[in-house]
């Protein structure tokens, strides 16, 4: 059993708002459709975390991912990444752009990949063709959660 439940919030909750703007992350393009996010419960019922997809025709982009700074170290963010991804119906692939936390998703399963290899559709999000920087890291979902 995982150590956090995931519940489906808007892009309004103001609780990820703060959390992502106090981890630096993008927050313009939250509210915009295409986008699921989610909150992360402790047993204790404590909100821990945040994270979010973005459907990019038959593919996604994982983002949004941020874990209370205080409960950092302890595994949170890889079952919230795990039971994320665990969300999607098989099939499409899994990105993400990182400027920081590259070494934390490669133990998940992630790989780096190239821009030009990745599909029109994801390199068109806000995230990955405005908001993040081109010196980002991309990375694709290689080994899915088992
Ligand atoms: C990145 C982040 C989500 C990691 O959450 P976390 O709960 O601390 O991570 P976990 O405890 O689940 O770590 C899982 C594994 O990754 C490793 N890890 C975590 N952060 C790491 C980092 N920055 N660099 C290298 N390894 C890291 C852990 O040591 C652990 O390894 P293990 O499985 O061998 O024990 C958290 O640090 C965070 O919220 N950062 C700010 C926001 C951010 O940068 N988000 C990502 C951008 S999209």
């Amino acid at each position: 059993m995982s150590i956090i439940r995931l519940e489906q919030i808007t892009g309004s909750d103001a609780g990820l708002k703060a959390a992502l703007t106090d981890a630096h992350l993008p927050i313009d393009d939250i509210e915009d459709g295409g986008r699921t996010f989610f909150k992360a419960l402790s047993a204790e019922g404590q909100i821990v975390g945040f994270s979010g997809l973005e459907r990019c025709d038959g593919d996604y982009l994982l983002r949004s991912v941020v874990v209370h700074p205080d409960r950092r170290g302890s595994g949170l963010g890889k079952a919230m990444v795990e039971g994320t991804v665990a969300s999607l119906a098989p099939g499409g692939a899994v990105f993400l752009a990182t400027t920081s936390a590259a070494p934390f998703f490669a133990r998940i399963g992630f790989s780096e990949v190239q821009r030009d290899s990745v599909p029109a559709a994801v390199l068109a999000t806000r995230q990955l063709s405005s908001i993040c920087p081109s010196s980002a890291t991309i990375m694709k979902l290689i080994k899915p959660p088992t």
